[in-house]
């Protein structure tokens, strides 16, 4: 059964609710579709007593009789006037979770009518709100035997739509919200299980499924060879075996352009012997610039987008053990310079350092971009309402900021100030690790950028927006998956361009 499907008002089939658009009218809402009168004559009640008034994310359930479904559910969005992707993704969410409280399983969804107003970025705004809230973490948590059903997802929506062209706009969101989803289970996965053993395995089956992905998988013997000292250095106090992953997809084999994406991928962050003394519950987050670069490859993969793109994951736990390396020693970076690691809870910057030379050196990059939750600092500065931007170049950062205002992963530019240079000058080797709070997350960024060569370069520090304590709007709580959506459009626009 296609999860996605479409159909038209009066062909539509058995499902468990109706959904009705209503907008935002000064007494009640007002109707978003013209419905046949049979079906009205039955739902005037509600809008004539104002009980109901369009608000955003507004339902309300009504039972019928003699329809395919016994239940309508009103939706309200909003003021028709103001009507944006945005109201789109969070009136639909809210509808989301209103039908996930009442465990239903199959909705008819009548898509509103909308003047002035693409049909595709209505489809869009519609997809995304129902797909990014239709999601929950529940591998871990046996059913409430005091509940009569147990909680379920939504597992199939028709849209009621005359137009048949809506599903291909439904069904390319689908596609890159699997790959949302992807970047969630890995960053909602136990620590256990998700491993860099298993983020390899994880590679494997992807490449498996996308014959067009290269995969090259470096064992921690190449890694001592191809001197990844830094990697090594963090690996040092884990039992398992670190973990470089290299995957390549040639989707426009013409071109030289070429986006190389690196994302940090400790798969639990201990502090090593600086060990946290707060917040080390959320650590299996760690790996969640990984989780990106998973997530958008397969949506790359599954759209056949005509760009060209490398995703890199160096990955390990960070971890307290006699063999950790000690803070204040002097390790070799793979590009050579030497660093006084000053903190060993600064250590996604260490592993991003190899990453990011490595892709320097080898794979000549047109553009290079590092997914990380990467400090603290960045939620101080910023809270979850965005994710931080570093970027050494105007274009690009402009090209970024622009698909984050479309896919609403909102992204705030943060300096580059070369004066920070001077806070890592170490008496002891070419750069040191961390020195201190002040301004943490530029100055974090600052030492990735000693690592990468001058390129076009831009750095996300995702460590408030990966990863939610609570809801919000149409995110679930826990992993995101923040940054799959947003290099999806980037990537899309890029290929539109070429
Ligand atoms: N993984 C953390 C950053 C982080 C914090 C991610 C909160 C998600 C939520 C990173 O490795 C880290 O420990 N950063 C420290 C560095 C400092 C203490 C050396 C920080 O920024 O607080
Ligand atoms: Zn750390
Ligand atoms: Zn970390």
């Amino acid at each position: 059964m296609e999860f996605l499907q479409v159909s038209h008002l009066d062909k539509r089939k058995k499902s468990d609710a109706l959904i009705l658009p209503l907008w935002r009218g000064k007494k009640g809402g007002e109707w978003a579709v013209d419905l046949s009168h049979s079906l009205t004559s039955h739902l005037s009640l509600p809008l004539e007593s104002g009980d109901f008034k369009g608000k955003e994310g507004e339902t309300l359930c009504l039972y019928i009789k003699d329809q395919p479904e016994k239940r309508v559910i009103l939706l309200g969005l909003g003021s028709k006037e103001k009507i944006t992707v945005e109201t789109l993704r969070r009136s639909y969410g809210s509808l989301i979770k209103a039908c996930l409280s009442r465990q239903l399983e199959a909705l008819n969804l009548v898509v509103p009518q909308v003047k002035n107003f693409s049909d595709e970025l209505l489809i869009k705004g519609i997809s995304e709100g129902l797909l990014l809230a239709n999601y929950s973490v529940d591998r871990y948590k046996h059913p409430d035997p005091e509940e009569l059903q147990p909680p379920s997802l939504i597992k199939k929506i028709t849209l009621i739509s005359p137009h048949k062209e809506v599903l291909a706009v439904a069904d390319k969101v689908l596609a890159i919200c699997s790959g949302v989803y992807v970047a969630r289970d890995l960053v909602n996965g136990n620590a256990d299980d998700v491993t860099p053993q298993y983020l390899e395995s994880v590679a494997r089956k992807l490449a498996k499924e996308f014959p067009k992905i290269k995969l090259t998988l470096f064992t921690k013997k190449q890694l001592e060879k191809e001197r990844m000292d830094l990697l090594l250095a963090v690996n040092r106090g884990s039992a398992l075996d670190p973990a470089f992953i290299i995957m390549e997809y040639r989707g426009n084999p013409k071109s030289k352009d070429h986006t190389v994406i690196v994302g940090k991928g400790i798969t639990y962050d201990t502090g090593g012997l600086n060990i946290k003394t707060v917040g080390m519950e959320t650590m299996k987050c760690d790996m969640g610039g990984g989780a990106v670069c998973f997530g958008t490859l397969m949506a790359i993969c599954k759209l056949k987008l005509k760009v060209n793109l490398t995703v890199i994951i160096p990955s390990t736990e960070n971890c307290v053990d006699a063999k950790s390396f000690k803070p204040g020693d002097v390790y070799p970076s793979y590009l050579g310079k030497t660093v006084e690691m000053t903190n060993s809870d600064a250590e996604g910057r260490l592993i991003l350092a190899d990453g990011l030379a490595y892709a320097v050196k080898n794979l000549h990059p047109t553009r290079l971009i590092d997914f990380a939750t990467l400090t603290g600092g960045i939620d101080i500065a910023l809270g979850s309402e965005a994710t931080g931007l570093m970027c050494n170049n105007d274009e690009l950062a402009k090209g970024l900021i622009k698909a984050g205002e479309e896919s609403a992963e909102r992204l705030w530019r943060m300096p580059l100030y070369e004066e920070y240079k001077d806070k890592l000058k170490s008496d002891i080797a070419d750069i040191k690790s961390w020195n201190g709070r002040s301004a943490t997350s530029c100055v974090a960024a600052i030492f990735l950028q000693e690592f990468t060569g001058n390129i076009p370069w831009a750095h996300f520090d995702i460590a408030s927006t990966a990863y939610l304590s609570e809801p919000k709007k149409y995110l679930p709580k826990y992993g995101t998956g923040v940054g799959v959506r947003l290099m999806v459009e980037f990537l899309e626009n890029l290929s539109q361009k070429a």
